[in-house]
């Protein structure tokens, strides 16, 4: 127990230091009902986000496929200064029974970090949230819009800021990502 508190401190401020806690708990968003993982696999675009520090670079994408221990591989790429980055996580389903909470984690090191698929259609978008409760005091949370294309019309976007708004997550500070000039050599 100490030893994973000790683990998540770093984590934690580098949290703090990105995002504004909001007072209370997290909030218990209802998620996609039925959630089914092998359809959600492949490639998405990271299309617009909650602002997260960690996250500096442009063209983000991430392709989740299965590996043979069942745990799910998380690959991501960004292009920063001019350099094409990547980075590699497992995912996890923590309870069979809510299949659409899925733990990430891109250290082994690092605890696995809360990412709700809130609603899926497979096919065209997806919404993700990630909440974690500091000391039960305030929250830190993180909300992403992704794509299965690198943009999306801008009436998904406005029904997708609704469903994170009408479960109670503020995302008066999404922003698009920047999804431009990337499929040309970096
Ligand atoms: C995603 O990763 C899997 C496993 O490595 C790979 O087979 C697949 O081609 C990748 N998909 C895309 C769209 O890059």
């Amino acid at each position: 127990m100490k030893a994973s508190f000790a683990l998540f401190l770093p984590l934690l401020l580098s949290f703090c230091s990105a995002q504004i806690p909001h007072w209370g708990t997290c909030p218990e968003p209802p998620l996609q009902p039925n959630f089914v993982l092998k359809k959600f696999l492949g490639k998405w675009y990271e299309v617009a986000k909650l602002p997260a520090q960690f996250e500096k670079g442009r063209c983000i994408e991430t392709n989740f496929s299965m590996k043979a221990d069942g745990t799910i591989r998380v690959a991501s790429s960004e292009i920063l200064k001019g350099e094409l980055r990547t980075l590699e996580g497992t995912g996890i389903v923590e309870d069979v029974k809510q299949p659409a909470k899925l733990g990430i984690s891109f250290s082994f090191l690092a605890p696995y970090s809360p990412y709700w698929i809130i609603s899926t259609d497979y096919d065209k978008s997806a919404l993700v949230y990630s909440c974690t409760d500091v000391l039960r005091v305030f929250h830190v949370d993180f909300a992403w819009i992704l794509g299965r294309t690198r943009t999306l019309p801008a009436e998904t976007i406005e029904k997708a800021k609704e469903i994170f708004t009408n479960s109670n997550i503020d995302i008066t500070k999404m922003i698009a990502s920047r999804q431009q000039g990337c499929d040309k050599e970096i």
